[in-house]
């Protein structure tokens, strides 16, 4: 079975990489190995990938849509898994255009290439963003999304739109995968975790914003991919109308919702106290107001995940934040 995965050197899309391969199946990744965070990084976690004689990969921006079309073409996946786009809420306040081009025109190439070639089953990813100023918690994927703080959330949110656009016009099955706050080894060094333990280690001020009082349902990265990996065949449908309770199947189109959470809402100074805990080592806090597009709280419902796959998320943020301080070291000795 071939699966291409889009953004196969970002943080999520090398770790589904590996387990896909792992699990026998013939991936071709995508990525532009952009800037945007430590290139070194994206090509340590491709020469991972490219030491498997079932993985692939082309150097393209999304935005070639005649080269990706090609690709699609000669490649012939039954699956894509489209994980490549301008991550971050933070940059998105000062850099909106480069969301607008990866992940609008990007992602809207995607889903044509995939439209014209056949494919059986579009999974793409959305973000826990989207429910930007919703109080009601945990979030439900049934629940309106109308109030985005950010960029970024906005261009997950038109995203979720383009594609039951194109699900209800062509009949694509499309999955939308709402991510919680996905940490651990070879994450991303403009996250939380991987700025905490630099600036521990470094004995650098950290910036915490909100002076801490925040929570995240923080998603351990095996979960996560453990959690795609069951949806890769459950493909939405309409005969599954009425199956399961609270669905966001689209009542016109082959087209689902999902959160992949851990469903535990963590205050980010726990967090923090873990991450010295493991280092033995105290931070100097800078701390900062709310950051502007930031939101407050975020918790998962993932009973729907739950029904549709048996999905349980394994890792406590704890041991999570320990695999990732044990990996952290381990790379920096070397690189
Ligand atoms: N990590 C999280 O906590 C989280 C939470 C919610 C949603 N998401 C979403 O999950 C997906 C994967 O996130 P990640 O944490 O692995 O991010 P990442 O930045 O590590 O990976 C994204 C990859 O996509 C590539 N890319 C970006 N723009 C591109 C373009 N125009 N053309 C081709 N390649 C491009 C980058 O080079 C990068 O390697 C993203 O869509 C992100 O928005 C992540």
């Amino acid at each position: 079975m071939k699966i291409l995965v889009t953004g196969s050197s970002g943080f999520i899309g090398f770790h589904l990489s590996q387990l896909l391969l792992k699990k026998g199946y013939q991936v071709h990744g995508i990525d532009s190995m952009n800037s945007y965070y430590d290139v070194k990084l994206k090509k340590a976690r491709l020469n991972i990938l490219n030491k498997s004689k079932k993985f692939s990969f082309t150097k393209i921006t999304l935005q070639n849509d005649k080269k990706l079309k090609n690709i699609i073409k000669k490649f012939k996946p039954k699956i894509v898994v489209h994980l490549a786009a301008q991550a971050g809420v933070r940059y998105s306040i000062h850099e909106p255009r480069v969301y607008l081009d990866s992940n609008i025109d990007g992602t809207f190439n995607i889903i044509e290439a995939s439209h014209r070639n056949n494919v059986k089953h579009l999974i793409m990813a959305s973000s826990s963003s989207v429910y930007g100023a919703n109080r009601n918690i945990p979030f439900k994927e049934i629940d309106k999304t109308e109030t985005q703080l950010s960029i970024y959330a906005a261009t997950k949110k038109a995203n979720e739109s383009m594609a039951h656009a194109y699900s209800n016009l062509w009949k694509i099955p499309i999955t939308m995968l709402r991510f919680f706050t996905v940490y651990g080894p070879w994450g991303r060094p403009d996250m939380a975790l991987f700025k905490f333990t630099k600036g521990i280690i470094n004995r650098k001020p950290i910036d915490i914003y909100n002076k801490g009082k925040m929570y995240r349902d923080f998603t351990y990265i095996d979960d996560v991919v453990n959690g795609i990996f069951l949806l890769l065949n459950k493909i939405p449908n309409k005969t599954q109308s009425g199956k399961y309770k609270n669905d966001s199947l689209s009542n016109v189109a082959p087209f689902r919702i999902l959160n992949i959470g851990n469903k535990k809402k963590i205050l980010l100074l726990d967090f923090l106290k873990e991450i010295e805990t493991g280092l033995n080592k105290k931070a100097i806090k800078n701390f900062k107001p709310l950051q502007k597009g930031d939101v407050k709280k975020t918790l998962s419902n993932i009973e729907l995940l739950k029904s549709i796959t048996g999905y349980r998320p394994k890792t406590n943020y704890k041991k999570g934040i320990n695999q990732f301080i044990q990996w952290y070291k381990n790379y920096y000795k070397k690189n």
